[in-house]
């Protein structure tokens, strides 16, 4: 296992928009994962960046009153300069406009048609801008003005124009023998179940270039066609490991992908239409589409017109970075829609941040520093107590990473927070304020499990708190090159004798203004 690559990327946003928090989750998500690979031993690539291409990313410029290639220049910007202030680690960061992604969409393209699954002919259907999807007639609702809408409530227009189509209907067949053969391709469950009974529906050709708009890549040898923006889209995930140089070590390494992790609104595109491009191209499949749930401001889901969009940024300032980070993911079990509020935010920070982990690491390492002249305390014979403390936090591990690894991040951050819990009770029965006087030697004994429970701790939540955590390790004087997962059990344990900084509280308590 150790350095087996692991690849995983976000979605890529369409830069019509700023970023809000629903943007920075998903890739908040991905950014959690791909710490705790790099420090589980893998060679971790994590990409993510910006859709740039389509009728709605021009219709934005238009609006805006600016040529797209300038608009998307901009915009793009805004969801790099977020990566910086939600302390993402992404290694790549990939805009469908770059000269790289062209080469790649230009040949997948080529690859599908000489394989023979491309044709001409005319599309005459809806289309929704919005969500830059054809739909059928039949899929169709209609709104409280009486018109025809998307079912995501987006606006259709009717579209009639020669068109290439990609022989999807040929495709029902070898995806529903794929996702049989591979149960964990699409998450969670409900999910997948979606996606089967759409495909076991049977599949429609679908129109994959467009001659009415000119903002994307031209479809070879017919320029006057636009590849279809989704196609286009889709591709650069191969385009950020190098395709369509399959001998890039890049591509020889990471493809295919292990995760595509995106919001349940696109799975269609992610769990069918890019299997059935991939396989017609010839190419390996990706492993795991996972497909989390909204993030809801107090149950309403965000919209620019509803006026109640969270930014990341205003979180950011209020609560601070890493208390928003642990929140997030903390609050709204992985996968399901969730509401965010201040109230819960409130209680999570003052009850699992301060009161839990951080009055644990506070209070322990306040005791050493007053104690022990300021250095880590040396154990005599570990009892039963301690013994039992130690073997959580080194076992919880486990637990983690196969909690983490099918995206269940709550669940992994309950497992952590269950050896905060017993630490906590430890604390209060041990008694080693009392010990001080009674039994100096069993207090250090106390002191010495403590900390080394909460070097576990602190090693094993650096993917959600980089920040918080590093400082807590820097606390217990951990170097930094010893702060990998391999770095928790016995054989890395806390040197006696060894002097600690003066410890400060790392998890303020949130009090509201006024
Ligand atoms: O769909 N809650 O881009 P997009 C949770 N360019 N996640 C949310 C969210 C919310 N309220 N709002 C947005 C596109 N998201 C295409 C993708 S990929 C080849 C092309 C997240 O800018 C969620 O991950 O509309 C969702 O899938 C994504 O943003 C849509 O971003
Ligand atoms: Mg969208």
């Amino acid at each position: 296992m150790a350095d087996s690559p692991y690849y995983l990327t976000t979605p890529i946003y369409y830069v019509n928009d700023r970023p809000h928090i629903g943007h920075a989750y998903t890739t908040l998500a991905c950014d959690v994962l791909a710490r705790f690979q790099r420090l589980d031993g893998h060679d971790v690539h994590f990409v993510t960046g910006t859709d740039e291409h389509g009728q709605k990313v021009e219709k934005s410029a238009q609006a805006a009153g600016v040529d797209p290639q300038a608009f998307t220049d901009e915009v793009s910007q805004n969801f790099r300069r977020l990566a910086g202030e939600m302390n993402y680690s992404n290694d790549d960061f990939i805009r469908t406009t770059e000269d790289r992604h062209i080469r790649a969409s230009l040949a997948i393209w080529k690859a599908i048609k000489d394989n023979g699954h491309i044709y001409l002919g005319s599309y005459a259907g809806w289309y929704a801008v919005r969500d830059e999807a054809f739909y059928a007639e039949s899929e169709l609702e209609e709104n409280e003005d009486g018109q025809k809408v998307a079912p995501t409530g987006a606006e259709v227009e009717w579209v009639e124009e020669p068109s290439y189509f990609f022989n999807l209907s040929e495709w029902q067949q070898p995806l529903l023998d794929f996702y049989a053969a591979n149960p964990d391709f699409i998450g969670p469950e409900t999910r997948r179940n979606e996606v089967v009974s759409f495909v076991e529906g049977g599949l429609k050709d679908l129109s994959i270039s467009r001659t009415s708009f000119k903002w994307g890549v031209p479809v070879p040898d017919d320029p006057d066609h636009i590849m279809y923006v989704w196609l286009d889209a889709l591709t650069n995930y191969l385009t950020a490991v190098g395709y369509p140089d399959e001998k890039n070590p890049d591509y020889s390494k990471y493809w295919p992908a292990d995760l595509h992790m995106v919001g349940k609104d696109i799975v269609r595109f992610h769990a069918v239409y890019w299997p059935a491009f991939l396989m017609a191209a010839g190419l390996p499949l990706p492993k795991r589409v996972y497909a989390h749930g909204w993030l809801l401001n107090r149950g309403e889901k965000m919209s620019k017109s509803l006026g109640n969009v969270v930014l990341p940024e205003d979180l950011v300032s209020q609560y601070g970075l890493d208390p928003v980070r642990y929140y997030l993911l903390r609050e709204v079990p992985f996968g399901n829609d969730g509401y965010i509020s201040h109230e819960t935010m409130v209680s999570r920070i003052n009850g699992d941040l301060a009161n839990d982990l951080g009055n644990l690491a506070q209070r322990s390492l306040s005791m050493i520093a007053k104690n022990c002249d300021g250095a880590v305390p040396e154990p005599g014979t570990l009892a039963d107590d301690d013994e039992k403390l130690l073997a959580a936090a080194r076992d919880v591990l486990d637990q983690v990473r196969s909690e983490f690894t099918r995206q269940a991040f709550h669940r992994g951050m309950e497992a952590i927070w269950l050896v905060v819990g017993d630490a906590n009770r430890y604390v209060d029965a041990q008694a080693p304020w009392t010990l001080r006087k009674t039994d100096p030697v069993r207090m250090e004994t106390v002191l010495y499990t403590l900390a080394e429970t909460i070097r576990h701790l602190a090693i094993l939540v650096q993917p959600l708190m980089p920040q918080s955590a590093g400082a807590m390790l820097d606390q217990l004087a951990v170097p930094g090159d010893a702060r990998s997962f391999a770095h928790l059990g016995s054989g890395h344990a806390l040197t006696a004798g060894q002097t600690l900084p003066k410890p400060s509280p790392v998890f303020p308590r949130y009090v509201d203004e006024g």
